[in-house]
This record gives C-alpha cells, sequence and structure tokens, in this order.
C-alpha cells in the first residue's frame, strides 16, 4: 500500500487527480490518502509526496512513536525522519515527532542522516489520523517556474500550470497517449499534459494564439502540433484522440469566434465526442446539460473557486 500527502485544499480534486496514475485511491484524512497501486506518481500535480505504508494510527506522538517500532524491519542504513503537520490541522510539535521517532529508529539500530539519509520516514498528522510512510517519490514542483508570465507567449486569463497538468492527467496525459486541446490559447494545458508524458495537439481559431503556442511548446517540450481551425468542426479524424482538456472561453474575456457561447461549447463538446473516448470541460459556468446533450456523461463535477469572481466549473466526461 502506498501514502499519498495531497497538496491544495480540495481533496476530492486531488483524489481525482491521483486516480489518474494510482489504483484504490482512499481519503483517509483531509490531505492524506492512502492508494493500492501506482505507477508514474511523479507526474502528480495536487499529490505531494507518495510512500509506502507504514501504517496509521491516532494523530499524537506516543501513537505515531508505538507505530514507528514496527517500521524498517526489511530496511538497513541511514534514516530520517520528517513529521508534518498538514494544512496545521493536528496542532502538533513535528520537531518533537521527528525526535521521538528518530530515535525510536536509533534505538533499533538505525544512524541517522538528515543530509542524505538512505530511508526517509516520512509522519503525517491531520485531524483524526497520522499515518507513517517511507518516501518514495516527490513530485516536482517547479509549477511556479512554468507560470503563464514566464512563457515565451503569454495572454492574459492563461490557466495556472498546476491546474493545467491536473486537468491534462484527468484527461489521460501518460506516455503513449495523446492528448488535444481544441481551443488551446497560449498553450498551458498542452505543456503540461507533454510534461507529463503525452503527446499532444492544440486547435485555435486565431492565428496568433496557433503561433503563440507553438513558440510555447517548442520552448517546454521541443515538440507538439498546433493546427489553426474551428473547434466544432475539428480537422481531426474519428477517434485520433486519447483524452481531451477543453477550457471554454469565459463570457466576455475571451474572443468567441462564431456565435453564442452555448453554440460554441455545445458544437465543441459534438465533436469532442468523435475524436476522443474522454474528455476534461472547464468553464465558468456549468455545462452539465450541453456535455449530456452531446452525448456525454457527467463521471465527476469540481467546482473550484478561483478568486471572488471566478469559479472554474470542472466536469469530467466519459
Ligand atoms: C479561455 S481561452 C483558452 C485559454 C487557454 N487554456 C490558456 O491557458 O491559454 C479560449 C481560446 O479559445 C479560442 N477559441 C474561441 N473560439 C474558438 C473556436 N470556435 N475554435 C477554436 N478556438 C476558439 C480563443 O481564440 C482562445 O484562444
Amino acid at each position: 500500500m502506498y501514502l499519498l500527502e495531497l497538496a491544495g485544499e480540495d481533496d476530492a480534486f486531488a483524489v481525482r487527480e491521483a486516480e489518474s496514475r494510482c489504483s484504490a485511491v482512499d481519503l483517509v484524512a483531509p490531505g492524506i490518502a492512502t492508494a493500492r497501486g501506482v505507477e508514474a506518481p511523479e507526474a502528480l500535480a495536487y499529490t505531494r509526496r507518495i510512500c509506502r505504508l507504514v501504517g496509521t494510527c491516532a494523530p499524537d506522538v506516543e501513537a505515531a512513536s508505538a507505530l514507528a517500532r514496527t517500521a524498517g524491519r526489511d530496511r538497513a542504513g541511514s534514516i530520517a525522519v520528517r513529521a508534518r503537520d498538514v494544512r496545521g490541522l493536528a496542532g502538533i510539535d513535528t520537531q518533537a515527532v521527528e525526535r521521538r521517532l528518530g530515535s525510536r529508529l536509533v534505538d533499533r539500530g538505525f544512524d541517522v542522516d538528515l543530509e542524505t539519509p538512505d530511508h526517509t520516514l516520512l509522519a503525517l498528522f491531520s485531524s483524526g489520523l497520522a499515518a507513517l510512510g517511507w518516501l518514495e517519490t516527490e513530485p516536482e514542483r517547479e509549477f511556479a517556474a512554468r507560470k503563464p508570465t514566464k512563457k515565451p507567449f503569454f495572454q492574459p486569463g492563461s490557466m495556472a500550470p498546476m491546474d493545467a497538468r491536473a486537468l491534462a492527467n484527468i484527461a489521460g496525459a501518460a506516455p503513449g497517449a495523446r492528448i488535444l486541446d481544441p481551443m488551446c490559447g497560449t498553450g498551458g494545458i498542452l505543456v503540461e499534459a507533454g510534461l507529463a508524458g503525452a503527446s499532444v495537439v492544440g486547435v485555435d481559431a486565431q492565428a496568433k494564439m496557433v503561433r503563440g503556442t507553438e513558440r510555447n511548446l517548442a520552448a517546454y517540450l521541443g515538440e507538439g502540433s498546433v493546427l489553426r481551425g474551428d473547434a466544432t468542426r475539428l480537422p481531426l479524424a474519428d477517434d485520433s484522440v486519447d483524452g481531451a482538456v477543453l477550457d471554454a472561453p469565459y463570457g466576455r474575456q475571451s474572443k468567441v469566434a462564431g456565435g453564442s457561447l452555448s453554440a460554441l461549447v455545445g458544437g465543441t463538446l459534438s465533436e469532442l465526442r468523435r475524436v476522443a473516448p474522454r474528455a476534461v470541460l472547464v468553464g465558468d459556468r456549468v455545462w452539465s446539460d450541453a456535455a449530456e446533450a452531446a452525448g456525454w456523461s457527467v463521471a465527476d463535477r469540481f467546482d473550484r473557486r478561483v478568486h471572488a469572481s471566478l469559479t472554474r466549473y470542472v466536469h469530467v466526461l466519459t
């Protein structure tokens, strides 16, 4: 079993993303999940750390110390203990936990090496539960370095890379998969899908956006195909991609080529149904009726508040 430390505040969304790379994901406490199997979890955005689960216990030092007694029977070498009060929910003294669990392991013959340990025991404390695990993977967290204003081509209204990565993962971005963004804008979703291992194809109605996405893909991926076209008449064959992410224009903020926003979103959803087996639709309103009218089922929906005047409604379509 594995232990996942989730990032962000929206556990349901983080779990949904984790399910793209992990099996049997179970939220066991705020910010903490377990999973049965994991595959290439380093591409996840909303999972901070992945460990081999030692076990769970009450969120206090005594219980964690007792649990640490059972840890590492199959390990040798040097260790470090890292304790985390997830979102400050447990109100625990993490340094005291690290000292206590560290001395437990020293009693059992381990050496402590805080700089370059052979094994790191992670102790996560949340409300109602603590969990111990041996650290295996810390996904890269370079999202800030790729924020929209740092990219070669930037336009206002671009999505934050961490969200773009999570949406791409939910849509199925992984090595061997082909991911489409039919209204690619500056290409932020495609960059993250590509960094998650997928090959990418973008479409946008505006020549400026096509050229801009090409520049951004060249900077981060070195490849990717970008076409100028209409998302309601995609220049792609039936069933030619493995997943799609549609970041629909938000009201008046984005240029709407070809009629009303609902006609645009409805027409695009029908086209996505033709070319992809699954899609993620993001918009500034609920588009479930339009999705169902286009033949999709809304498997999940997440209402993600960005700021006072923008909530992004994320629809997972199958
Ligand atoms: C909300 S933006 C996408 C933003 C993008 N996710 C990003 O992070 O930069 C919407 C994009 O849809 C494009 N668009 C609008 N109508 C379109 C259509 N009919 N076909 C293709 N693209 C269209 C616009 O040119 C704009 O670039």
